[in-house]
């Protein structure tokens, strides 16, 4: 076959599904019309008053190309695969055709030499194991041996995997099939399956049997009026895997960008490496700036909300170029190339050429400024100092409040010096000043122009940073002492904790960890902080790393008889605060480590 490009596939989609009898749905806005959610992170999310039964103006039979933003992982884009926005191809039936015509369409899309011709050794597919309230999906099964696909490749897993709900899990759901292309990668183990995250297996399709619905928190599920079929395929991920790319990143909507990147900075993109990195986080958010700014409802920089993304995405594509060593008003030109290749598809970017540009402009400009200030401080601060000697943790805060300087640029110019920051000291003067904003009048999002988080995602950070506590206890209580904390990274969206463990948690572990952290959580008890010796935080019992990296003294933080751990904190007031924990993921991180990403929903 031919090279498949990103407009291809979207073509073959949209001629696909109109042949089987459906209508063009046209790509929503980036920004919901219910404000439940921040973004639309989904095709079907624009469908849901359909879903649950009204009727579509364009009938019971649709598809879409539609953009969606996803930002719990922002962290991790920069790697051959994550992305916050991406494009979902989708198709669904509102309560007409169900499992039959889903999966037989959905075969013959993939495998028909006319479609993507994928040869079917290559596919493996995972359907619903049932639990107490959903008999297991043979149907689903069956439909799939009928299909060709042989019974090793049909894996039954648990509702962590092959359950689909919104975020919280109120609202239309059901058991789903995903479809998986095996790429060729040696096996990691004896027991590498579709739900392993070593490489081998992509997920390239979800097809959702959407026939149930949770109406409210802790309701039981309810048969929605009607069955529904609810698609969703990754297009960059699909583009990606059929070409056999080494990262998503060489899809043809980055090439110009990138070729733009590489000229500028006369470094050339290697998608497999570290260095790499730079390159696909511009990529990436400005991409993502671009959409926001142009979509039918936009979105401008600012300090809350939507508008206080589009400023992170933005300010971290700034910090990139940094490290590409080009000017950062050149990202208008990187922003160009995504304008000039989608403008068949959004005209209304052409028309808001000027608009997308200047916005842009005017915030790499105030990032600039605040920076610049930060970096004339920075050279004040350390023009006595002398190698090895360390930033002390007021001054560093100072940087990062009053001149918008990331913590990590601090760390990272400190490093160029030999000087050293005070990390811990850095996070009590941080937590010092988010209990004075607190206190001082509510007014949330206050913050000066500089200021790179705003006062609601610093507290979002501690709350997660305290749930981070209780997992680590919990973990400890279900998987045993040997369960111990080998990486923790924390987002205002998510946390991420790897821990050690030889196996992967089985759904009872995971069910009885989430129940732990919330039965703590309910209990509400003060999150107290007290500063004693290494020697006096062993005997207390206290877990966590003790290496006295930070001096003699360490900060242990306590929550009741729940937790109590070294750390620098911030953390919040009470565990009362942290509303309700969910495990979201549960994953090999590497060789006898796992890796849990969880959230806090209200
Ligand atoms: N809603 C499902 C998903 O997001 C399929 O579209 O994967």
């Amino acid at each position: 076959m031919e090279k498949l490009t990103s407009k291809k596939l979207m073509n073959m989609w949209a001629e696909y599904w109109t042949q089987n009898g459906h209508q063009k749905i046209d790509g929503a806005s980036l920004i919901p019309n219910d404000n439940s959610v921040l973004f639309t992170t989904a095709g079907m999310q624009p469908l849901i008053p359909y879903l649950m039964g009204e009727p579509h103006p364009k009938g019971k039979r649709v598809f879409s190309i539609q953009p969606c933003l996803r930002t719990n992982d922002i962290e991790d884009v920069g790697d051959n695969r994550h992305h916050t926005m991406f494009f979902m191809l989708g198709n669904w039936s509102i309560g007409d055709y169900f499992k039959d015509d889903a999966i037989k369409w959905s075969y013959n899309f993939l495998t028909n030499e006319k479609w993507l011709a994928i040869p079917k050794e290559k596919l493996a597919v995972t359907v619903f194991e049932g639990d107490e309230r959903v008999p297991r999906d043979e149907k689903s099964a069956n439909l799939w041996k009928e299909c060709g696909i042989p019974e090793n490749r049909i894996f039954y897993f648990p509702k962590k995997d092959n359950w689909w709900e919104i975020g919280g899990g109120v609202g239309p759901c059901g058991p789903d099939t995903e479809i998986f292309y095996d790429t060729g990668k040696p096996a990691c183990g004896p027991n590498c399956d579709p739900s392993c995250d070593c490489g081998k297996w992509v997920e390239i399709w979800n097809n959702v049997f959407m026939e149930f619905v949770v109406e409210k928190a802790g309701d039981p599920l309810k048969k929605l009026p009607q069955q529904n079929v609810d698609t969703g395929m990754g297009m960059e991920r699909v583009v990606s895997v059929l070409n056999g790319f080494k990262s998503t990143y060489q899809n043809d909507c980055f090439e110009d960008a990138i070729s733009v990147l590489e000229e500028l900075s006369g470094k050339k993109f290697d998608f497999e490496q570290q260095d790499g990195k730079p390159f696909a986080v511009i990529c990436d958010h400005i991409r993502a700036s671009v959409f926001l700014l142009g979509d039918q409802k936009p979105t401008v920089p600012s300090n809350v909300g939507q508008g206080y993304i589009l400023r992170r995405l933005i300010r971290r594509a700034v910090n990139c170029t940094r490290r590409l060593g080009i000017n950062a008003q050149d990202l208008t030109k990187v922003a160009e190339c995504f304008i000039e290749f989608y403008k068949d598809e959004f005209p209304n970017f052409v028309t808001k050429r000027d608009f997308i540009l200047s916005e842009l402009e005017k915030e790499i400009e105030k990032f600039n400024k605040a920076l610049d200030g930060g970096l004339k401080e920075f050279s004040h601060i350390t023009k006595d100092m002398k190698e090895g000697d360390t930033i002390d943790g007021k001054t560093a805060f100072r940087l990062f409040d009053t001149f918008g300087f990331p913590k990590e640029l601090t760390v990272e110019l400190a490093g160029e010096k030999g000087l050293k920051v005070d990390i811990c000291g850095f996070d009590a003067a941080f937590k010092e000043h988010q209990q004075k904003s607190r206190d001082n009048s509510g007014a949330m999002f206050k913050g000066g122009v500089g200021q790179t988080n705003s006062e609601e995602e610093q507290i979002l950070v501690a709350r997660l940073h305290s749930a981070t506590h209780l997992l680590h206890a919990a973990l400890r209580k279900v998987i045993g002492p040997t369960a111990e904390q080998r990486g923790s990274n924390i987002t205002p969206e998510r946390l991420r904790f790897d821990f050690v463990c030889d196996h992967k948690m089985t759904d009872e572990e995971i069910k009885k960890v989430e129940e732990i952290v919330n039965d703590s959580i309910k209990a509400n008890v003060p999150i107290t902080c007290e500063e004693m010796s290494v020697e006096e935080a062993k005997n207390s019992g206290a877990i966590g790393i003790f290496e006295s990296k930070y001096g003699d003294k360490v900060k242990v933080y306590t929550m009741g008889q729940f937790s109590k751990e070294i750390c620098g904190g911030p953390h919040a007031n009470s565990t009362g605060e942290l509303g309700t924990f969910k495990i979201t993921k549960e994953e090999s991180s590497s060789s006898g480590i796992r890796r849990i990403k969880a959230i806090l929903v209200k």
